[in-house]
């Protein structure tokens, strides 16, 4: 009977104190268990939430940050002086492990350096898959002359030039929220240097005038341009010798595309002139050769002058030699050559 009470003790109260314990946690429970849920949903949601919301987005930018844009072909067509056709080919670079969608946007095109973007293009949307292929083939509204006449300047004149992407894509990658980046890429480019290793070819005259006024025909060489491929419509170009004017040449439906160039080719020449350059006691040139230079007068596309291209042209001199000894015996015309 004494140990009744300790009996009782550890057979009562013990389990009625640890089932109380139990019990009052459960009945706790029980009642809050919604306080709970909503802490520890709380608690995953700001840890995950700025996962998703802050650190996502930074992974995302960060990604586009790494990723490269390359431009593999361009093409200008239908020039106007406020449009002009692109069709433009570029590959994305994506070595990150999201390949998110990136919806349409729109991008300002600028040469790096300019002062004024060179106009806006439109993105279709993308899986931004490593080598994920872009293809922009549109009418840009081209509203600065100035930045357009340095891009083609650009283009002509130079051996590299940088042309700016810059635009505020949204983009998504499975379940998580979309996000919006900044896409500003620089993209390096060949340009067409100088229209470097210009050649004449093949150069004939004629005595009396074609239908067409011209004395003069050949072809002209233009070697490895760039990957750009530009259309410029009628191109006369004034050719002069040591300062003075001797002619001019007319390349029709000039479009300089990649590789090699060989481009027909008429011009009315100043005979008289020529024939006095390389004969005579005063002859400047005895020795038959002439050295030429060639400068762009206008660019006409669809009977429209198109100011950005005669100024580009008119901004790159060509230099290029005349062996009109040579031109003369081409031309069936080895007797004058002789006798000068
Ligand atoms: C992305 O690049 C820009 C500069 O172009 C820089 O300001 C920004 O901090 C970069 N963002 C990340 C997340 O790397
Ligand atoms: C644009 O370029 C792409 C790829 O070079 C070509 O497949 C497509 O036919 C071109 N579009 C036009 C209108 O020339
Ligand atoms: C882009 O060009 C760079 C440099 O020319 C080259 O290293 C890179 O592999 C090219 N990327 C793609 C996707 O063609
Ligand atoms: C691009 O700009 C044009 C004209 O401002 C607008 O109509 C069009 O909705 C824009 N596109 C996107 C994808 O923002
Ligand atoms: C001309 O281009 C600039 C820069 O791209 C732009 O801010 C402006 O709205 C454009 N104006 C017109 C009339 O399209
Ligand atoms: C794009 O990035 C370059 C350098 O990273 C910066 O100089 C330029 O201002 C940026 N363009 C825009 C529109 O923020
Ligand atoms: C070039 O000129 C020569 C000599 O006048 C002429 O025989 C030839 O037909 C002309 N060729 C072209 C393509 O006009
Ligand atoms: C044209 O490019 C090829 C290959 O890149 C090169 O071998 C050749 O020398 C270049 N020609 C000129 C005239 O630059
Ligand atoms: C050709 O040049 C000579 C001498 O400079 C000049 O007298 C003649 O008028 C010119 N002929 C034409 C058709 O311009
Ligand atoms: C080129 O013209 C200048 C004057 O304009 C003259 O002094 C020079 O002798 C000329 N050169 C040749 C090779 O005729
Ligand atoms: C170039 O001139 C020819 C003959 O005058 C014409 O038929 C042709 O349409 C012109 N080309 C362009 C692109 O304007
Ligand atoms: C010009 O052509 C003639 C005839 O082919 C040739 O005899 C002469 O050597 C050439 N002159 C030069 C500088 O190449």
């Amino acid at each position: 009977m004494s140990d009744k009470p300790e009996v009782q003790y550890v057979a009562t109260t013990q389990p009625v104190a640890s089932r109380g314990f139990l019990g009052a946690v459960g009945a706790h429970f029980k009642k809050w268990w919604w306080v709970h849920l909503i802490i520890f949903a709380a608690v995953v949601l700001i840890i995950t939430l700025p996962l998703i919301y802050v650190g996502y987005p930074r992974i995302a930018q960060s990604d586009v940050n790494k990723s490269t844009l390359n431009i593999t072909n361009l093409v200008f067509s239908n020039p106007s002086p406020t449009s002009i056709h692109i069709n433009q080919t570029q590959i994305l670079g994506n070595k990150a492990i999201y390949h998110p969608t990136i919806y349409a946007f729109n991008a300002t095109i600028m040469l790096v350096g300019a002062t004024a973007p060179l106009a806006t293009v439109s993105i279709p949307r993308l899986q931004a898959e490593d080598g994920a292929v872009i293809v922009v083939d549109t009418d840009l509204a081209l509203n600065n002359s100035d930045a357009v006449t340095d891009f083609t300047k650009a283009v002509l004149g130079t051996e590299k030039f940088e042309l700016n992407f810059y635009g505020r894509p949204d983009l998504k990658e499975g379940p998580l929220p979309t996000s919006t980046v900044t896409f500003n890429k620089t993209v390096a480019m060949n340009g067409m240097n100088g229209l470097k290793g210009f050649e004449l070819q093949d150069i004939m005259i004629s005595l009396i005038p074609a239908k067409d006024g011209t004395n003069m025909n050949g072809s002209v060489s233009i070697p490895n341009t760039s990957v750009i491929t530009v259309s410029m419509g009628n191109v006369t170009l004034d050719v002069s010798v040591n300062g003075t004017q001797i002619g001019q040449s007319y390349l029709n439906d000039l479009t300089l595309k990649p590789g090699s160039n060989i481009i027909p080719l008429k011009s009315t020449i100043n005979q008289t002139q020529v024939i006095s350059l390389i004969s005579g006691t005063k002859a400047a040139y005895p020795s038959g050769v002439i050295p030429l230079s060639i400068v762009g007068n206008s660019s006409v596309y669809n009977g429209v002058e198109i100011p950005y291209f005669t100024q580009a042209l008119a901004a790159n001199p060509l230099s290029t030699d005349m062996n009109v000894t040579q031109v003369l015996i081409n031309s069936g015309l080895g007797d004058l050559a002789g006798a000068l």
